[in-house]
């Protein structure tokens, strides 16, 4: 019986596609979380009932209240010097690559209970980069991935890029040759693909020819979370404050703090006397507040709490152009029963990430040009990716191809679906 699967591991979301023995070409996602074919890239190590939570338990628990450290993000650990250090776990050192390898092996093993059979043989999907402009680094990640995957029990490791990944589940609903921009918006990442798609061509073995041309950034929707936050969050905590020597509140701990997979680094005796010395240092009693709120919040562990926020401020702006973040848990020792209610206009997210959206849009441009394709050529734009939901973003997207058909894939099942695909394909 073949044993092989297609792992999505994404930065924020992930699915495991198979062939489901008996069906004809299409690959099904299996349920990994209830009923819910994606697991969310989290683990909460739960230090009240002495357990580790995934997906939307560990989120659950976290919310809950409970004692214990929360990991999301970590796909944007592979790559970086971060991968070989640690973070602390009940007082124990948990290295990064261990955190890893608990959330790869729980995907496997969900997704044998699921299917009722063993997987040893997998297809990952990869980010066109990993790192930016860095091969060396790039190399290093999808070797550390391979390892990963490999000391969790996949004895055979292969390859895909997530964008044709998308591409080979896009292939198998059409019925005639399309040139097809495959946009994938993820959470770490934002991914292209210029192919050239028809039932003919899926049969063949290679494909090399068919593929016009590949490119992506390391931008995706935690990278939107960040700036939202930035700009419209972290101020309410003394971002920009100015201290009695006329200079601003040092910004890096607000930069970790907005960044998903640096909000730990924040919970450290070193951090709370830093803030509480510019705390005593400050005169503005605005400022103060702020930095109460600061503290209370790093007390607390709601570091999480405060990004689920601007996450959930950033979905909501998807289809609102006006909304309300109530942000309960944001309070000064001094102010208890006051509530931050920010309010939020699509134009302040639009302009908070003006900058990584040209970003995204210089990417696409490249793979047009690399490919010496025009967009007049292109078909079809086919959108997968939670972040491809960022109404402004498509809107520009589609409007450098005004001429194409305009797709939307399963925005979370694309890339999981191509990938089990093609595992039974090189497999089999
Ligand atoms: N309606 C929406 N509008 C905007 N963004 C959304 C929406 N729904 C989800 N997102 C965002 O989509 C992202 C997750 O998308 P997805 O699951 O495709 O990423 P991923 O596959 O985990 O990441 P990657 O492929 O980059 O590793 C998150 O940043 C999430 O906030
Ligand atoms: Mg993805």
């Amino acid at each position: 019986m073949l044993q092989a699967c297609g792992v999505d591991f994404g930065t924020s979301n992930s699915t495991v596609g198979w062939h489901q023995p008996g069906q004809a070409s299409q690959s099904a996602l299996l349920t990994l979380e209830d009923d819910k074919y994606t697991l969310p890239s989290v683990v909460f190590f739960n230090a009240d009932e002495d357990e580790v939570n995934f997906g939307r338990a560990a989120l659950a628990s976290y919310l809950a209240g409970y004692e214990g450290r929360l990991m999301r993000s970590m796909k944007s650990l592979l790559g970086t010097s971060l991968i070989d250090g640690q973070t602390e776990v009940q007082g124990r050192a948990l290295p990064f690559r261990q955190l890893l390898a608990s959330y790869i092996g729980e995907l496997k093993s969900r997704a044998e209970k699921s299917s009722g059979q063993a997987f040893t043989q997998a297809v990952f999907g990869r980010p066109v980069h990993f790192i930016d402009d860095d091969r060396k680094a790039d190399r290093v990640a999808e070797d550390t991935l391979k390892q990963i995957a490999r000391s969790v029990g996949f004895t055979e490791v292969e390859f895909q890029y997530e964008p044709i990944a998308a591409a080979i589940d896009y292939e198998s609903r059409i019925d005639k040759e399309e040139l097809v921009l495959i946009a994938d918006i993820g959470g770490g990442t934002s991914d292209f693909s210029l192919v050239r798609l028809s039932p003919e061509r899926s049969q063949h073995t290679n494909r090399q020819s068919d593929i016009l041309g590949n490119g992506g950034v390391h931008i995706g929707g935690t990278d939107f979370d960040k700036y939202l936050s930035l700009t419209q969050v972290m101020p309410l905590l003394g971002l920009g404050g100015i201290l009695n020597n006329g200079t601003e509140v040092p910004s890096a701990h607000y930069f970790n703090l907005a960044t998903w997979h640096t909000i730990n680094l924040l919970y450290s005796q070193k951090v709370t006397r830093e803030l509480q010395d510019i705390y005593r240092d400050t005169g503005n009693s605005d400022l103060r507040l702020r930095l109460e709120r600061f503290l209370h919040l790093l007390e607390q562990r709601d570091g999480h709490w405060l990004a689920i926020k601007a996450e959930e401020a950033k979905i909501m702006l998807s289809d609102q152009d006006r909304i309300s973040l109530h942000l309960d848990r944001l309070r000064s020792k001094t102010q208890t029963s006051v509530e931050c209610i920010l309010t939020l206009e699509q134009t302040d997210f639009q302009s908070s990430i003006a900058h990584l959206m040209e970003q995204i849009e210089t990417a696409i441009r490249q793979v047009c040009i690399s490919a010496e394709v025009t967009a007049r050529e292109i078909d079809t734009v086919f959108f997968t990716g939670g972040s491809s939901g960022v109404r402004g973003l498509r809107q520009r997207i589609s409007a450098m191809l005004p001429e194409a058909k305009k797709v939307e894939g399963d925005l979370f099942g694309s890339i999981g679906a191509g990938l089990g695909l093609d595992a039974y394909r090189r497999f089999s």
